[in-house]
């Protein structure tokens, strides 16, 4: 890593268009995935706010959203005065293709979907559904780099799609982000929302609507630092590899948390998981221990890095989209942008229940997976067997 951000110093740290790192990054990541397009950001927000420029979006339509998703998939949405419609999770805290059908209004312009902690979507069900209701599909991919449903990789299928290259995924720059897409209309203007000038110039089509508008874009600069690039760029091509490599450690954690009736593991028939994070849920009627406790203690066990995740959960949760006139006066009085008020059991039962390991990757993290199983083990056999211990 350190040779790709030498080697990017000496080159250049600043790129106008669409040349060096962010050239050979965008095609290489774009054949991954075996898209026309791709766009190089300065973050996985910024890739998701330029497909939704893209969408060409207007105050009033509305959007199919997760329940349950990292705020970002959704939050640039809320620059639109545009509504939402959360749908319920399935059982890996994905979108339910069957649930999405009821909260289609004539307004709707798209659904966007998150591969939640690496799982991959429903797609195939989800394009069918997105076909018959003649809606592009959005995947928000930030935590499934790699990740495949069969033979189909995430973020190969839907109109378009985005990753997040933050610092704690498992293909990162520390920032950045990209989008692909086949649609040149949408790329255009999701180009626009953020890039300008040479690269704008470069990239827009001898006949785009735009191409008056090419020295200005829209009025925002959200391009890549190559540096970051680079960096991603190395990562990137050990993804493979360290795919398996976190597939090896999730099968010694499934291994491990398998007897416990009380634990429930993520549902993995027929995928390939980017296992960004291990989550899994915990039963507390069946193991009649609060899941507080039950954290305290592997906690107390050394194991400080379990998590409840908190940032990670229910859309309704934010106040962006619940009180949004407060802050986005100019765009939204009344009613609130999400449709909050909607139950959405399946998506709260995730979020209430689930806790989170890390997935180490390298030969020295090895040790935390063996201590972490034998912290866990001992935890679990206490609530398994003598639950009463926890008072
Ligand atoms: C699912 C999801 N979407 C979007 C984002 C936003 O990405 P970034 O932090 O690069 O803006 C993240 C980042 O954590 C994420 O996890």
């Amino acid at each position: 890593m350190e040779h790709a951000v030498l080697e990017q110093l000496r080159k250049s740290i600043s790129i106008y268009d669409r040349s060096g790192i962010f050239l050979d990054f965008e095609e290489r990541f774009r054949a991954h995935v075996g898209r026309k397009f791709a766009l190089l950001t300065n973050s996985g927000t910024s890739a998701l706010h330029s497909i939704y420029e893209g969408l060409d979006l207007r105050p009033g339509d509305e959007l199919i959203v997760p329940a349950y998703t990292f705020y970002a998939t959704i939050s640039p949405l809320a620059q639109y005065g545009v509504f939402l419609n959360q749908v319920d999770a399935d059982a890996n805290g994905n979108v339910d293709p069957a649930k999405i059908e009821q909260y289609v209004t004539p307004r709707t312009r798209a659904i966007v979907v998150t591969h939640m902690w690496g799982h991959p979507c429903n797609t195939k069900t989800l394009l069918t559904v997105a076909a018959r209701l003649g809606l592009p599909l959005i995947e928000d991919c930030s935590h499934a780099h790699g990740a495949a449903d069969g033979n189909t990789m995430v973020g190969s299928l839907g109109h378009a799609a985005a990753w997040s290259l933050q610092g704690q995924k498992n293909v990162t720059g520390g920032e950045g982000g990209i989008l692909v897409t086949d649609d040149e209309t949408l790329f255009e203007r999701a180009l626009m929302l953020g890039h300008y000038n040479k690269r704008a110039k470069q990239q827009l089509s001898v006949t785009s609507r735009y191409r008056d508008f090419a020295t200005t874009g829209l009025g925002l600069k959200l391009r890549a630092h190559p540096i970051a690039i680079a960096i991603a760029d190395e990562q990137f091509s050990h993804l493979r590899d360290w795919t398996s490599r976190r597939q090896t450690v999730a099968n010694q954690f499934i291994a491990a948390l398998q007897p416990y009736s009380f634990i429930h593991l993520p549902n993995t028939a027929g995928t390939q998981p980017a296992w960004y994070a291990f989550v899994f849920h915990y039963d507390q009627g069946r193991a009649h221990v609060p899941i507080d406790r039950f954290v305290r203690a592997l906690h107390a066990e050394g194991l400080v890095e379990v998590d409840q995740p908190s940032s990670t959960g229910l859309t309704a949760g934010y106040p962006l989209f619940t009180r949004t006139p407060e802050v986005l006066p100019r765009l939204y009085d009344s009613p609130m942008l999400l449709n909050a008020s909607e139950p959405q059991p399946n998506a709260a039962r995730f979020f209430q229940t689930a806790i989170k390991l890390p997935v180490w990757l390298f030969d020295d993290e090895m040790h935390w997976v063996s201590s972490y199983i034998a912290g866990l083990r001992k935890v679990c056999d206490v609530v398994a067997n003598n639950p009463a211990a926890f008072g």
